[in-house]
């Protein structure tokens, strides 16, 4: 197990979980496995597994019970009273949930592998109509993370869990850049940085990207660059792809001793205000003491106001969340002033503004062309272009 470094900032509840099981313990529970009822993961719930072992989502031991459940879902808060904003919990269909009983341990496995073993506390029925209304405020179905909910098994198992193996992405996906929050915390002290700024991101990192992240670093000591890694929609960019384009930018224009990039590795829920909260308290596990929330956090289409991840906050203490987030206007370059800007710094109008969709970005790389320079780097844009040619060749093959 990892050694838990004392950090300025406090994890959510007040102590870093680990539960990966070592020596006696993981021979015991090993050998216990074979012989448990098998619940296949799907590929949320092995990222969500990864954040549970490793005290990213703290003070969670394991997928929720029904108390937990309801009161995240219907009030933001665990039945402990603290803050939790998205319900980590592990469906079954009603057919496997038939043959497991209340307080029976399980093997949770990624094909044949057993990576688990959870005791059940808790089977229940949910409502997947009031959790896409209360956490994803829409109940629309073309909505990704609403889709996910209606498409998984109709019982939910809850109950504390212990990792005996690893995830495969553990293992094999970006071993370098993933680390414990146990992990970053030692490094953050290491370094001498008491206040850090953490950094979600599903995209490449364009220039209003780099604009912000820059911005709030000249207020704090240190940046920790923390992509998501996990399951995306299939139109973002995949992780490789930006990987090799962090790596890029942060050799030729970022501090190395003023940043650290480590992968994030939940999947990702579209899930707008509600999520902003969630990879902030996240990010307080890690050790970071601010949060950069920007225009449309984990936003998907128009499901969320613009800034809606930031009015959010408003509904909780400071010391309720004890991460401090840092807000940031829709930046954009505008020609006439000649660098990046926010309606908060510039006097001109939209007709001087370099702006691009999502879509028209990825369009753009697909075929080939390089995204404005004002937009993006050209040396960004080279690698993004490099990476999706090889895996569209490599999909194809
Ligand atoms: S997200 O789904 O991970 O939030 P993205 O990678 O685009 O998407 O954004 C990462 C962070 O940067 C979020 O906090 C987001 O609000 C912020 N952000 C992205 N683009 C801008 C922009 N042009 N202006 C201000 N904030 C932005």
């Amino acid at each position: 197990m990892d050694s838990v470094t004392p950090s300025i900032i406090l994890p959510h509840g007040g102590t870093l979980i680990d539960r990966v099981l070592t020596g006696d313990a993981l021979a015991d529970a090993q050998a216990r496995a074979a012989g448990l009822p098998q619940i296949p993961l799907a590929p949320v719930n092995l990222a969500d597994l990864e954040l549970i072992a490793t005290g990213i989502v703290s003070p969670l031991a394991g997928f929720m019970g029904h108390d937990d459940y309801i009161r995240v879902v219907r009030e933001m808060h665990l039945a402990s009273g603290l803050v939790w904003s998205i319900p980590l919990t592990l469906a079954v269909s009603a057919d496997q949930a038939a043959t497991i009983r209340e307080g029976q341990e399980v093997a949770l496995c990624e094909g044949e592998r057993v990576l688990a073993v959870m005791t059940v506390a808790d089977k229940f029925a949910y409502d997947k109509q009031l959790e896409a209304r209360e956490v994803y405020r829409t109940t629309d179905e073309a909505h990704p993370g609403v889709a996910r909910v209606y498409r998984q098994g109709d019982v939910l198992l809850g109950g504390d869990l212990w990792l005996v193996d690893w995830p495969s992405a553990k293992l094999s996906e970006f071993p370098d850049r993933r680390f414990t929050p146990a992990q970053t915390r030692q490094m953050f002290t290491e370094r001498g940085w008491r206040r850090v700024v953490g950094f979600q991101t599903r995209n490449p990192i364009h220039r209003a990207h780099e604009y912000i992240q820059k911005t709030a670093l000249e207020i704090v000591d240190g940046l920790f660059i923390n992509p998501l890694v996990g399951e995306t929609k299939a139109d973002d960019i995949p992780a490789d792809v930006r990987m090799a384009s962090y790596d890029v930018l942060l050799r030729s224009y970022y501090p190395a001793d003023r940043v650290l990039l480590g992968v994030f590795p939940a999947a990702m829920r579209y899930a707008g205000p509600r999520e902003a909260i969630f990879h902030a308290l996240c990010r307080k596990n890690f050790g970071c003491t601010h949060f950069i929330v920007g225009r449309d956090h984990a936003g998907v289409g128009r499901y969320y106001g613009t800034y809606d991840a930031q009015h959010i906050f408003e509904e909780f203490t400071p010391q309720e969340i004890g991460i401090t987030p840092l807000y940031f206007e829709n930046t954009f370059y505008c020609r006439r002033c000649g660098g990046i800007v926010s309606a908060k710094t510039c006097p001109h109008g939209p007709e001087d503004r370099v702006s691009l969709s999502g879509t028209q970005v990825r369009r753009m790389l697909e075929e080939g062309q390089p995204l404005p320079s004002e937009f993006t780097r050209p040396e960004i844009s080279q690698v993004l272009i490099e990476g999706l040619r090889r895996r569209n060749h490599k999909l194809a093959i």
